[in-house]
């Protein structure tokens, strides 16, 4: 699905891109780009493309030069503005956040738990390959099979990928809204109340919205009975419960040009706010060592495919104050 279709020309017309203000020094470089990426436009919506692009390239290879703790790359979704990328791609739904309540349970922080200084659930055959949502706002769906996936290994030894699609087309009636956003604790109600969960090949993901439900109990592939939330905003219960639990979903505050762009490194940016806008998956911490400094930084998995950030993961700096608000929205489900 091409995003292109996503602008009315009329505005493209507003915007009054022409081509002649496109720097034709980088014909090359974005045919080959096109080519990879395997994109294709109508004639009147290229230049529009070619110009955003060029826009974020020009970006990227500023904000690479500046010396920063991370870098930043082109990447496959180089041709939309950060509003589209906004509206399509953050759309973790904080404004009816989950409370605490009688059905989601609160992490107890231990005051004497000593946890370790570095874990990776990847090493210890917890975590899936990367998924890509593509140009669907399910981004909570992909945060909640992740830490179910986690929980089914723990408990089965077995690593299966769990159906995205199932929660999109069927969690509608907790508030969920498909490819237009939803709440990582009621993608796991929905679990718990339906019984289960389908494998991501018995019912495979379809980018988009408006199927019917088609769970099948014979197929059950994961279960969950409660619900687990952390404390809002604290990065040490949350290191606890990343350290004892196994991958647990948080949400990020991931609208800034930097976030939608990061290559690599551990992801610092004071463009990041506490508005947590998307979910994704958080499978170990560690700390950076260089020369005398030591930056701690949270591991989080994507579900933007392995073409963005550190092969579909992020490094994001730990500890300095709830970077991007990632403790703001971190839950976990239990057997
Ligand atoms: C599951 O978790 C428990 C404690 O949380 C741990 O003792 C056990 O080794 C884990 N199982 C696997 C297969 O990792
Ligand atoms: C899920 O729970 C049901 C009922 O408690 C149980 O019969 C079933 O074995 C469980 N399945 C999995 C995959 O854990
Ligand atoms: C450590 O960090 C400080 C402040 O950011 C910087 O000035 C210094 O060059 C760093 N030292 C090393 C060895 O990287």
């Amino acid at each position: 699905m091409s995003p292109v279709s996503r602008v009315p020309l009329i505005l493209l017309a507003l915007l009054g891109t022409s081509a002649s203000a496109l720097d034709w020094a980088l014909e090359g470089e974005w045919k080959g780009w096109k080519e990879v990426h395997a994109k294709q436009y109508l004639k009147e919506e290229e230049a529009f493309r070619r110009a955003v692009w060029e826009k974020n390239l020009r970006k990227i290879e500023q904000h690479n030069q500046e010396g920063n703790s991370f870098q930043l790359a082109m990447n496959h979704l180089g041709d939309l503005t950060d509003e589209e990328f906004n509206e399509m791609l953050s759309s973790f739904r904080s404004d009816l956040a989950d409370q605490p309540g009688k059905k989601v349970a609160l992490f107890q922080e231990s005051a004497s738990l000593e946890t370790p200084k570095e874990v990776d659930w990847r090493t210890k055959g917890y975590v899936t390959p990367v998924k890509n949502q593509g140009h669907c706002g399910s981004c909570w769906a992909f945060s909640a099979t992740g830490a179910l996936e986690g929980l089914r290994f723990n408990r089965t030894g077995k690593l299966i990928p769990l159906s995205e699609q199932n929660l999109i087309d069927c969690s509608w009636k907790l508030g969920n809204q498909g490819c237009h956003g939803g709440y990582i604790t009621r993608a796991f109600e929905y679990v718990r109340e339906n019984g289960g969960i389908n494998s991501e090949t018995s019912y495979p993901y379809l980018e988009k919205d408006g199927s019917t439900c088609s769970y099948n109990s014979q197929d059950r592939a994961a279960n969950c009975t409660s619900v687990v939330v952390v404390p809002v905003g604290n990065e040490v219960a949350l290191e606890q419960a990343v350290a004892t639990i196994g991958p647990v979903s948080v949400a990020v505050d991931s609208r800034s040009f930097y976030f939608h762009f990061y290559k690599s490194g551990v992801f610092d940016s004071s463009s990041c706010t506490q508005l947590v806008s998307h979910a994704m998956l958080a499978v170990g911490y560690g700390t950076l060592q260089d020369g005398g400094n030591n930056t701690a930084y949270w591991i989080l998995k994507n579900s933007w495919s392995e073409k963005w950030g550190e092969q579909g993961y992020m490094r994001l700096v730990k500890g300095t104050g709830n970077h991007c608000g990632i403790a703001n929205q971190a839950s976990y489900p239990a057997l």
